[in-house]
């Protein structure tokens, strides 16, 4: 039998290599149609069609030519010439049109292929889920914030081809750290390729769009015997209090067109803040203020300058690990954890307050902790609210799950959150009333200056607002002063104070 294809075709390499390619491209076709038609697979599915067996095919397509080499080489009369194709002979058609018919194929397959791989290595489950011990905490908090449905590329890379390209490259390098377990814990931030705020945030929050103020009601527990449920109703002042005058006032004038604020930092995470400036854009007018360890003029060369923008209010817009007191205010607001169980505030936050090596120890040491606590020093009410104890043991476990992750080491502590100034110094960096010009300005802590109170106190005895009248805060528990004359984070770190 004559055979149908060049004979250099006929060796162990190349018809191996056309075995291989052969069957992962129907393997390709068919699992993709398979995952369209059910609409479903998940994020290994993806990884397999679009990565993986595309490898593997080109892989098989290289060996055939490969084989056909080695074949031709093997006979002396062939020695450094060029392969002849010659149409008049059927095989060498046979192969020609099987050549230009593949590859016609290949490439719509690859168009096709090519936008699928593209996408699915845009996607929230290829982040979120492939790498799933890395990017747990941050998928975990993603899925509860805000953004929860804007997908993890349009923050972390955007569109174009220069981010597209910088964000593979840099991907190529995490996929190695990952498998050569080489990354760090936890990740570090600030994450110095992330697109720049203004390009990513003002895709769909433009400065120019005016937001007026925003009510909040935030659920406070004390740490006493009863756990004396304390309400805090605030008005934050995000834009002016008319919209006529937009940006010109309120947390939103630093990104007012007409208004520049720089600022040096003196530590990694931009918590220390020695020296800022402000110019106005309109009028050119330049202040700048000098905070208590303030920096020598002739060395400002030596630091970088930066220009405040989104991320240093919005640092923690789709990843917010809240610290133990407010995440378990939230869950006692929420009823997951009983206030009605006898110092379950701060029992909790003493549990919380230890740093455990694995998920699960701290998952051990939670229901411990509280079992055997309540049998100790609450013996009728052990027995009694078996049920009320078993539910927030869960809520408490729950609530951690959501927010710190010893295997990354992903903790509150580890990434402040800018916005507001109780647990972190947040907007206190600047607005200490310490930092002050030459003039004798200073960036202001008044406390009507970013938000008013409305309403304040124990939820049965609140103390509410006259309209236009904003009331002093009261301090929760006695400390005289001390909460004019220093900074919240003083004394509240995310757990008791
Ligand atoms: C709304 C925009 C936004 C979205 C959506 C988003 N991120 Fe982020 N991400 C950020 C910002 C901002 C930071 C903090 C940057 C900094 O401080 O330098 C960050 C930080 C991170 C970090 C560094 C570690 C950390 O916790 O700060 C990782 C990892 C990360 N994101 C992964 C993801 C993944 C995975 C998704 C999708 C599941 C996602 N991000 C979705 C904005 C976003
Ligand atoms: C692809 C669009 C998109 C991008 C990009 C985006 N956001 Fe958002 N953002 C949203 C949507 C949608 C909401 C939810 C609006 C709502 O709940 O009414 C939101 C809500 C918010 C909120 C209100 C949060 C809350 O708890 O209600 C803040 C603050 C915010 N975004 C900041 C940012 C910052 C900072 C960035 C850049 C790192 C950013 N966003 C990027 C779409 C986006
Ligand atoms: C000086 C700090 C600061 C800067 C800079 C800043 N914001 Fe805000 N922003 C706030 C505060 C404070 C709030 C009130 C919400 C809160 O308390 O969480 C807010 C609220 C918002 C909201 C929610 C509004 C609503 O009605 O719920 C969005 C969206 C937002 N900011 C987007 C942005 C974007 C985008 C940028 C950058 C262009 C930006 N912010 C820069 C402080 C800031
Ligand atoms: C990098 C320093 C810096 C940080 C951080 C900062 N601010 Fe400011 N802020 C300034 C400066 C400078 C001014 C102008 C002070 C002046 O000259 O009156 C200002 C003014 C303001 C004003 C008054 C605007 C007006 O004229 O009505 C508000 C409100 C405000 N800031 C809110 C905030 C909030 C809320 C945060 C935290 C989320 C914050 N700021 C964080 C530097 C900062
Ligand atoms: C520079 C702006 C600014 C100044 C000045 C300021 N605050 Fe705030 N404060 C904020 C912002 C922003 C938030 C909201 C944080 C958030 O979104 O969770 C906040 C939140 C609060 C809360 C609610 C905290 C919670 O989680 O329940 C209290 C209470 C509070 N501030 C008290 C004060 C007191 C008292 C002063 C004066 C000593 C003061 N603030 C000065 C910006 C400011
Ligand atoms: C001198 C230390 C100190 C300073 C400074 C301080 N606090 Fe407190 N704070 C306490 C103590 C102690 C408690 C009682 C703890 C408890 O019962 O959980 C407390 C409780 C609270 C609570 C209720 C409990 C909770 O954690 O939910 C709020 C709200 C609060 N403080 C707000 C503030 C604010 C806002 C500032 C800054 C303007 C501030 N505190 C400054 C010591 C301080």
């Amino acid at each position: 039998m004559k055979n149908k294809l060049p004979d250099s075709f006929y060796n162990l390499i190349s018809m191996a290599g056309a075995v291989i390619a052969a069957i992962t491209f129907s393997l390709i076709i068919i699992l993709a149609i398979v995952t369209t038609i059910l609409d479903r697979g998940n994020a290994y599915f993806g990884l397999i069609i679009y990565m993986i067996l595309p490898g593997v095919m080109i892989f098989g397509l290289i060996l055939i030519p490969i084989g056909m080499y080695f074949e031709k080489k093997k006979s002396e009369e062939n020695k450094g010439k060029l392969p002849i194709i010659n149409l008049n002979t059927p095989q060498h058609r046979n192969a020609t049109a099987i050549f230009l018919f593949g590859t016609a194929i290949l490439l719509f397959a690859s168009a096709i292929g090519g936008y699928e791989a593209f996408h699915f290595s845009e996607s929230d489950q290829f982040c979120g889920e492939i790498c799933h011990e890395v990017m747990k905490p941050e998928y975990t908090a993603y899925q509860t914030s805000a953004h929860a449905r804007v997908g993890c590329a349009e923050c972390h890379v955007g569109s174009g081809a220069d981010w597209f390209v910088k964000a593979k490259i840099t991907g190529l390098y995490q996929v190695y750290a990952v498998m050569a377990n080489t990354y760090e814990r936890p990740i570090p931030t600030p994450i110095k390729n992330l697109r720049p705020a203004r390009e990513t945030c003002e895709q769909c929050h433009w400065p120019e769009k005016f937001y007026s103020s925003t009510m909040r009601k935030e659920i406070h527990y004390l740490s006493d015997e009863k756990n004396t449920r304390w309400d805090i109703n605030l008005t934050v002042k995000v834009g002016a209090e008319s919209s006529a005058k937009s940006l010109s006032e309120g947390s939103h004038w630093h990104i007012s067109p007409n208004t520049k604020v720089e600022y040096i930092s003196t530590d990694e995470k931009r918590q220390e803040i020695p020296w800022v400036r402000y110019t106005n854009l309109e009028t050119g007018e330049i202040t700048v203020y000098d905070g208590d360890d303030s920096i020598d003029p002739d060395s400002l060369g030596n630091y970088e300058i930066r220009t405040m923008d989104c991320m240093d209010c919005h640092n923690r817009p789709s990843h917010n690990y809240r610290p133990p007191a407010v995440f378990i205010n939230e869950a006692l607001a929420r009823g997951d954890v009983s206030p009605e169980l006898p110092e379950i505030k701060s029992l909790t936050m003493e549990l919380l307050g230890e740093e455990y090596p694995t998920t699960d120890s701290a998952m051990a040491a939670i229901r411990n902790g509280i079992l055997e606590f309540y049998s100790e020093d609450y013996e009728d009410i052990f027995e009694e609210q078996k049920e009320l104890i078993e539910k927030s043991i869960v809520g408490v476990q729950n609530a951690f799950n959501q927010n710190i992750f010893p295997e990354m080491k992903v903790r509150w502590d580890y990434y402040p959150n800018n916005i507001g100034h109780f647990e972190f110094d947040g907007c206190f960096r600047c607005h200490d009333s310490y930092h002050e010009s030459e003039e004798g300005k200073v960036i202001s802590n008044d406390c009507n200056q970013c938000h008013v109170i409305n309403a304040q106190g124990p939820a049965d005895s609140l103390q509410v607002a006259k309209f236009g009248e904003p009331l002093e805060f009261r301090h929760p528990v006695d400390i005289d002063e001390m909460w004019k004359e220093s900074l919240c984070t003083d004394c509240h770190t995310g757990l008791n104070p």
